[in-house]
């Protein structure tokens, strides 16, 4: 079935999209959401696409996905979010491009491919310590940033067909990467297959994904989204390599975004005391039960409902609040808690293609930071948590006329 919603069409997933399990059962529901990362312009009168936000659990395999698939041409053809705008990032890629060398033992100027790789950050910190670099990434917005920064760049999603591009006009890959878009991908194992194509014989594929296991023991709630169709848990991802012929040779939780893993797959046999020390985790900590996902159901709604009492009382006290960071995150917490622009008056963002538009299914209107100074907020809303730090720093000069921060999750703080 494909259901058309203004412009937005999506379709139901049945099946687990890693087991194939049917016995599926609802662990959030936070009902019809905007989609996350859709920027309106202010002219733009037509009613926004609403779709059911549901994350199901295989009660088989223990994975996590969401309920329905909507299109993937309407969420990454052009996207506005640009890794490279956070310094916190770029050093999260200077960090990581140090360690897969390391792990995978790559060889001076070997060929390195990153799917998704977005405007090209990640990349160029491995063209940095001179590596051969090639970007897949469906953005076409953004492939001129990527070729400028000196990448060799496809504009396609990835699957068989750009692995036979790859295959035919690239050398074969001494290092794949795809961090934050596994969790974007519907089919795959047909993902898997086009990487294990391109893939040398002594190549490593690393993958970094949102954590489960941080999603819900940080009640990071406002990371589940349209785009994120499955929040994974090792456990399975490990299933599905194998079926691929891909074996887990080091795996470690990563503090960026919330939290999440990054696995490394090779073909060879490994032992790997990581592997092995995070599936016990795992089974340690219930997450193949039912419990964590009731705690974290309840968690929820305690922040959804204290954000939206809250905001109410500051417009009740004629105070002003203003938001940092429109983030895809932000605007699912700001829906979950019913804000318009009359709670928060405006959200702050230093990305010049979010500036001017309105923020998904609120409305809020999008500003470049200096309106701070402008019109200055009694309090602002972090929205962008993961940067908490960076946030804090680059508006010193709000917090030193005693502004106060509101930072939402993993609970609700006013500092
Ligand atoms: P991010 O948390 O990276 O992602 P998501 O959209 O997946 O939730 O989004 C952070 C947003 O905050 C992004 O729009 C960029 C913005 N931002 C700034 O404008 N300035 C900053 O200093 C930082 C750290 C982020
Ligand atoms: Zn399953």
């Amino acid at each position: 079935m494909q259901t058309a919603m203004g412009d937005a069409s999506y379709h139901p997933r049945e099946e687990c999209r890693i087991c194939g399990g049917r016995r599926l059962s609802v662990i959030v529901d936070l009902g019809l959401m905007p989609l996350a990362n859709r920027f309106i312009s202010p002219d733009d009168r037509a009613p926004e696409p609403r779709i059911p936000l549901v994350v199901m659990r295989c009660m088989d395999c223990a994975n996590a996905q969401l309920s329905v698939v909507v299109d993937p041409a309407l969420m990454f053809t052009t996207y506005a979010y640009r890794s490279g705008v956070s310094s916190t990032f770029i050093r999260h890629c200077d960090r990581f491009a140090r360690e897969a060398e390391e792990i995978a033992g790559l060889p001076r100027g070997a060929p390195v491919l990153d799917i998704g790789g977005n405007d090209g950050t990640l990349l160029s910190s491995f063209a940095g310590r001179g590596y051969r670099t090639h970007l897949v990434d469906p953005a076409g917005n953004l492939a001129p940033t990527s070729r400028a920064a000196g990448h060799e760049v496809l504009s396609a999603f990835w699957g068989h067909e750009a692995a036979e591009k790859s295959a035919r006009q690239w050398p074969c890959m001494e290092l794949v990467t795809a961090t934050n878009v596994v969790a974007h991908v519907d089919d795959l194992d047909e993902f898997f297959s086009a990487v294990a194509r391109v893939l040398a014989p002594t190549g490593h594929f690393v993958l970094e994904v949102p954590y489960l296991a941080d999603l819900v023991e940080k009640s990071e709630f406002d990371t589940i989204y349209h785009e994120h169709l499955s929040y994974f848990l090792l456990q399975p991802l490990l299933r599905l390599g194998e079926r691929h012929g891909l074996r887990a040779r080091y795996v470690r939780r990563i503090p960026i975004h919330g939290g999440g893993l990054r696995l490394y797959f090779g073909r060879g046999t490994y032992a790997s005391d990581a592997v092995r020390a995070m599936l016990d985790f795992e089974r340690d900590a219930g997450l193949h039960e039912e419990h964590p996902y009731r705690r974290f159901a309840r968690e929820i709604d305690w922040i959804r409902g204290e954000l939206r009492t809250a905001l109410t009382r500051f417009r009740e006290e004629g105070k002003r609040v203003a938001a940092y960071g429109a983030s895809a995150k932000g605007a699912i917490l700001l829906n979950a808690a019913q804000a318009d622009s009359t709670l928060v008056q405006y959200i702050v963002d230093d990305t010049p293609e979010k500036q001017g538009h309105l923020a998904p299914g609120t409305r809020i209107p999008i500003s470049p930071r200096s309106r701070l100074d402008t019109e200055p907020p009694d309090y602002l809303l972090i929205l962008a948590w993961n940067f908490v730090d960076e946030i804090v720093e680059k508006t010193s000069a709000f917090s030193t006329r005693g502004g106060r921060y509101i930072i939402p999750v993993p609970a609700l703080r006013i500092l």
